[in-house]
């Protein structure tokens, strides 16, 4: 009987669970929109912004600062917060381009996203790459037409070019009433109320407007389906204005009312839903914590079932040891505090010294190893240099551990040549160089490679073996000691490709 009823609670709590990250380009709005939808939820009291500017903006060096004040990236990582009875778990993701592996990692532990358009600019190019990330795991989208209170393209131009642009449907959900200075609120087309900030009368030419277009929109777009937009196909439309905190609520109404709540999540041998009895868990980012002089780390980890409560002992499927949940963490915008319990869906901070690598499950005992975590192929290989020989082992420890945490990818050539690292964009390096001088005491320098392009290998073993054994300089194995193809150009990795059909090439690694 106990039992039946300690379901039922997880299935309540599950369903009021909302986890979700904002995508767009640099400049649409993200940071404007996360400070609003972060007041609107009583997260925070003050006005004014929560971090100082968009990270895009910040100078190199100012990174350099970020990654060694680490507590601001902590604190910002996830943000927990209240709205029309639901749990939200906002998941932010870096704004610059240089860390987007971090992005779409944490894309992937996500049940939905709200891709931010500039009214002006409409789909631009990282808006259009984080949207693929998102639809190669059928992510439903909500997305938020910004900066309408500004002159703005057409808005059937707009919906238009989302649905082109990303072979996705669109339906609008509001509807603008008035444009750029003009601006003063939205319509529920499902509905049919206004949202306005200033009362109009009758007859007002923005009214007018509205009921020609909303016609207009009703005759010639779909109305909104559950079913498509939980697949993702479809996505309701909401214009705003994050600076003028218009659209901001109705967004969050309608994640709070049709979601979508935790979905299951893929594990090597069957999908866990989030409202099964026995916690499961899945590490998704490492952050090194805040204090540099102790090297220990925040594992964030999804919830994917159960009700996972502080004290708790968990089975760590990769070594198969228990795992303590002594502190476990939550995330508010503004300070962190202990976790009691956490439902499917939601996000905790695990501190560990190590043990927790990204793509690692936890269970209650179960052998279940979650997947769909990706590793990308990195597009700048760099040489190690070190300077000191004295540091070479200090090195190689410091590179595992750094590349643990998903700062960079690491690749140990199998000719026992000095390591390779991999990144996305050379921020990252400087990142790495920081880190392993000031952490480590290690100071290091980058070389070229002579590779450009990085694939993994996969076949039977002998197949394997013979072609490791013909391109002995070009293999490495990765920090799992999966093996890895570097290539000097696309021209010779397509060759390779074509010279070895009983080996497959790939481009992204799903770890977990
Ligand atoms: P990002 O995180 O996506 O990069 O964008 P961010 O919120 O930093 O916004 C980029 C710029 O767009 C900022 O202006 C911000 O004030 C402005 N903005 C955001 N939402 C709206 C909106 O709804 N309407 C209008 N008109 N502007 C908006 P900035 O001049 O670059 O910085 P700031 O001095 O205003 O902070």
């Amino acid at each position: 009987m106990s039992d039946l009823s300690k379901s039922g609670d997880v299935a309540q709590e599950v369903a009021r669970r909302r986890t979700f990250a904002i995508i767009s380009h640099p400049d649409a709005g993200k940071t404007t929109l996360t400070e609003r939808i972060l007041r609107a939820g009583g997260a925070i009291q003050m006005a004014g912004n929560v971090r100082a500017k968009g990270e895009r903006r910040r100078t190199r060096s100012d990174w350099m600062g970020i990654e060694r004040d680490r507590g601001i990236s902590v604190v910002t990582s996830v943000m927990t917060f209240h709205y029309g009875g639901c749990v939200f778990n906002l998941l932010d993701t870096p704004g610059h381009e240089d860390f987007s592996e971090d992005t779409y990692r944490t894309l992937t532990a996500v049940d939905c996203a709200v891709m931010v358009i500039d009214a002006a600019k409409g789909i631009e190019a990282r808006t259009r790459k984080l949207f693929e990330i998102c639809r190669l795991r059928d992510i439903p989208i909500v997305t938020f037409i910004n900066k309408m209170d500004r002159e703005a393209q057409d808005c059937f131009a707009l919906l238009d070019e989302i649905s082109n642009a990303l072979a996705l449907d669109v339906t609008p959900a509001t509807w603008p009433v008035g444009r750029a200075k003009d601006f003063v609120g939205t319509y529920d087309v499902r509905t049919k109320k206004l949202n306005t900030k200033e009362p109009l009368e009758e007859g007002d030419p923005r009214l007018v407007a509205l009921e020609e277009e909303c016609g207009l929109a009703e005759a010639a777009l779909p109305e909104f389906e559950q079913e498509f937009f939980d697949e993702g196909h479809l996505t309701p439309v909401f214009f705003g204005s994050a600076m003028k905190e218009i659209g901001v609520t109705d967004l969050l109404d309608a994640l709070a009312a049709y979601g979508p709540p935790p979905r299951a999540q893929p594990t090597e041998t069957r999908e866990v839903s989030a409202v099964e009895d026995k916690v499961t868990a899945l590490v998704f980012k490492i952050q090194a914590n805040m204090d540099p002089n102790h090297r220990d780390r925040m594992a964030f980890a999804r919830v994917c079932s159960g009700r996972l409560t502080r004290g708790m002992r968990l089975k760590h499927v990769r070594i198969g040891k228990q795992f303590a949940l002594h502190t476990p963490q939550f995330f508010f915008a503004q300070d962190r505090q202990l976790v009691e319990e956490a439902f499917g869906g939601d996000v905790v901070g695990l501190p560990n010294h190590g043990t927790l690598r990204i793509g690692d499950t936890l269970t209650e005992g179960e052998e279940l190893r979650f997947t769909g975590v990706p590793y990308f192929a990195p597009e700048i290989l760099r040489r190690v240099r070190l300077d000191d020989a004295m540091k070479a082992k200090k090195l190689r420890q410091a590179l595992v551990q750094l590349a643990e945490e998903g700062v960079v990818q690491l690749f140990q050539p199998q000719d026992g040549s000095p390591p390779i690292v991999g990144v996305v964009g050379v921020l990252q390096l400087d990142v790495l160089q920081s880190r392993l001088q000031a952490e480590y005491k290690v100071p290091v320098g980058f070389e070229s490679s002579p590779y450009t392009v990085a694939r993994w290998v996969k076949g039977d073993k002998a197949a394997l073996e013979k072609f490791a054994q013909v391109n002995r300089t070009s293999m490495a194995d990765d920090l799992d000691g999966d093996p890895v193809f570097l290539s000097s150009s696309g021209f010779m990795m397509n060759r390779a490709v074509e010279m070895n059909e009983d080996l497959t090439f790939h481009d992204i690694k799903q770890i977990g």
